[in-house]
C-alpha cells in the first residue's frame, strides 16, 4: 500500500524531473472485455482533462463507458479536494456506491483524483470505507491497469497514492470530450504555495512539460480537426521555468499560435508571473483570443500578504490597465474569495473597490474553506458564516451588474462564434463561445457545428447571450 503523506508532499526537491511514456502490459487489454465503467468528475478542468485520460486507458483495456451508474462492472469518482463542499459530495456519493455494490456482487469501486492525495481522506477510508476497492492518486493515473488487475485479482482494498509526483508521463491518452476545442496540460502541479490551496500538496511541484512535446499534441490536434486549445496548468504563467532551457509561456504562447489552430487560450494565469513579452505575443497573434482568467482573490494588499499571493492591489490593477491597453476587446474574468481569515469589513470593501475598477466579464466567487495541511487552517478565522454569506451575496451582485453592463455593449455587434453543439433553446438553435468565452445560442436553419461562424447579438442577459448567424 502507497498513502499519501503531507509532509512529503510539502517537500521540493531540485532533482530533474524525469519522462516517461505510458504502455499497456498487452497481458491487460482485454481485462475490462465485457465490462462497464462509470466515472463521475468533480473539480476543474485539469480534473476534466485526467478524465479523458483516464477514460481512454479503460477503453485501451476494452472497457465501455456507460452512463448510467447501474449498470457499470466498474466505477470511478474522479475527486476534487478545493473547497469543504466538494469533498462532502464526494462523501456523499458513496453512500449510493456502497448501495449498489451490496446489490449486485463483484462491483470494483474506486476514488482517485485530488482527495485521494489527501492523507486525512485515505485514512478516513482505511477505517471506514473499507468496501472501496481502489484508491489511487493524481501521480499513479498510469499505473491505473495495474491496479486494477490487482483489484480485480485480490479482494483486499488497493491504494496507490505516491505522495511527491514522479516522472512527467507523456503518450498519455486522451478520450476527448469535446469535437472542436481541446485541453493541453502544459505543466503540472504548483509552486506558489497560496496559504489556502492544497493544490500545491495535491499536484506536487511544478513540472513544465517539454515544449516539442506539447507542440505536436496541437499538430495532431490540428490534424483531428481541432479548431481551439486551452493550455492547462495551475499557473501557467510560470510555464519553463523549471525547464534547463531558456524557453517560457511566451515562447510557447507564440510556438502554439503559429501551428494554425484557429483559437487559442491559457488558463490559470498567477498576475506575479505575467511579463510584457507575454502580453506582445498576445497582441501579435489574432489566434490567441483576447481572454485572460486573472484571479484576484482579494481586492486587500492585507489579505493577499496573509493569503502569501506575492502582489499589491496596485501591481495588480497596473497589470489590468497594462492588459486593457494592449488587448483590444479583452476579456476579463477573475476568482475571489471572501472570508479569508482577518479579513475585516473595511477589507471586503476594498475588494469590490477593485471590482469596480476592473468591471470583471464574469467571475467565480468562493467563500473560505479550510483545507487540512494548508497554513491557512490554523489561521484565526472569527468571522460568522452569516457575514461570509452576506459579503458572498453582496460580491455576487456586483459581479453580476459588471457581467451585464460588459454583455449590453455586444447588443448588435456581429462577433465570431464557435459552435460546439446543438443548444437546449429551441429548434435550429446552436451554442458556443465568442472570442472572449461569451456564451451564445445561435439561431441558423443549417447546421453549423463545428464551425467558426459570425453571429448577430440580438438579445443579452448576464450570463449569455442571443444571436443570429450572419451570412
Ligand atoms: N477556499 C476557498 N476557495 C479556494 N480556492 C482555492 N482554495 C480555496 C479555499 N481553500 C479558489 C481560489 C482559486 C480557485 C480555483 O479556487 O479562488 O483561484
Ligand atoms: Fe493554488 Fe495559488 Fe497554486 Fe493557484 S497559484 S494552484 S491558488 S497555490
Amino acid at each position: 500500500m502507497q498513502k499519501p503523506n503531507i509532509i512529503e508532499a510539502r517537500k521540493r526537491s531540485k532533482a530533474e524531473v524525469s519522462i516517461d511514456y505510458f504502455k499497456i502490459d498487452e497481458s491487460l487489454l482485454e481485462l475490462g472485455k465485457n465490462k462497464k465503467y462509470y466515472i463521475k468528475t468533480y473539480g476543474c478542468q485539469m480534473n476534466e482533462h485526467d478524465t479523458e485520460n483516464i477514460k481512454a486507458i479503460l477503453e485501451k483495456m476494452s472497457y465501455k463507458e456507460t452512463s448510467d451508474m447501474d449498470e457499470a462492472d466498474l466505477i470511478l469518482l474522479n475527486t476534487c479536494a478545493i473547497r469543504e463542499n466538494a469533498h462532502n459530495k464526494v462523501f456523499g456519493f458513496l453512500g449510493r456506491i456502497k448501495h449498489l455494490k451490496s446489490v449486485k456482487k463483484g462491483i470494483v469501486a474506486g476514488i482517485c483524483g485530488c482527495m485521494a492525495q489527501e492523507e486525512h481522506v485515505v485514512n478516513e477510508i482505511l477505517e471506514k470505507y473499507k468496501w472501496l476497492n481502489i484508491v489511487f492518486g493524481t501521480h499513479n493515473i498510469n499505473n491505473l491497469p495495474k491496479i486494477l488487475k490487482e483489484a480485480t485479482e485480490e479482494e483486499k482494498q488497493k491504494i496507490e497514492v505516491f505522495s511527491v509526483e514522479g516522472s512527467i508521463i507523456e503518450n498519455m491518452p486522451a478520450k476527448r470530450y469535446y469535437k472542436y476545442k481541446a485541453w493541453v496540460n502544459i505543466m503540472y502541479g504548483c509552486d506558489k504555495f497560496c496559504t489556502y490551496c492544497i493544490v500545491p500538496y495535491t499536484r506536487g511541484k511544478q513540472r513544465s512539460r517539454k515544449k516539442e512535446d506539447i507542440i505536436n499534441e496541437v499538430k495532431d490536434l490540428v490534424k483531428e480537426g481541432y479548431l481551439e486549445v486551452t493550455l492547462l496548468g495551475q499557473n501557467v504563467n510560470a510555464y519553463g521555468k523549471d525547464l534547463k532551457e531558456s524557453y517560457k509561456m511566451e515562447n510557447l504562447l507564440e510556438e502554439v499560435a503559429l501551428t494554425g489552430i484557429k483559437r487559442v487560450r491559457f488558463v490559470t494565469s498567477h498576475p506575479w508571473d505575467f511579463t510584457d513579452s507575454m502580453i506582445e505575443v498576445i497582441k501579435k497573434y489574432p489566434n490567441i483570443m483576447p481572454y485572460i482568467h486573472l484571479p484576484l482573490q482579494s481586492g486587500s494588499d492585507n489579505v493577499l500578504k496573509l493569503m502569501n499571493r506575492r502582489y499589491t492591489v496596485a501591481s495588480y490593477l497596473e497589470l489590468v490597465n497594462k492588459l486593457r491597453e494592449n488587448i483590444p476587446n479583452l476579456s476579463l474574468t477573475t476568482d475571489i474569495i471572501v472570508g479569508f481569515p482577518g479579513e475585516t469589513e473595511e477589507n471586503f470593501n476594498e475588494t469590490l473597490n477593485v471590482v469596480n475598477k476592473c468591471k470583471y466579464d464574469s467571475a467565480f466567487t468562493f467563500i473560505f474553506s479550510k483545507r487540512v495541511g494548508t497554513p491557512a487552517y490554523d489561521m484565526k478565522d472569527d468571522i460568522t458564516v452569516k457575514e461570509k454569506e452576506e459579503r458572498l451575496y453582496k460580491l455576487n451582485n456586483l459581479i453580476n451588474k459588471y457581467a451585464l453592463e460588459n454583455n449590453l455593449k455586444y447588443k448588435d455587434k456581429i462577433v465570431p462564434v464557435l459552435i460546439e453543439n446543438f443548444s437546449d433553446k429551441g429548434e435550429d438553435t446552436y451554442m458556443g463561445y465568442t472570442d472572449t468565452m461569451k456564451l451564445v445560442n445561435v439561431k441558423s436553419d443549417k447546421n453549423i457545428i463545428g464551425r467558426i461562424v459570425n453571429v448577430k447579438i440580438t438579445d443579452v442577459k448576464t450570463f449569455s447571450m442571443d444571436g443570429e448567424i450572419v451570412v
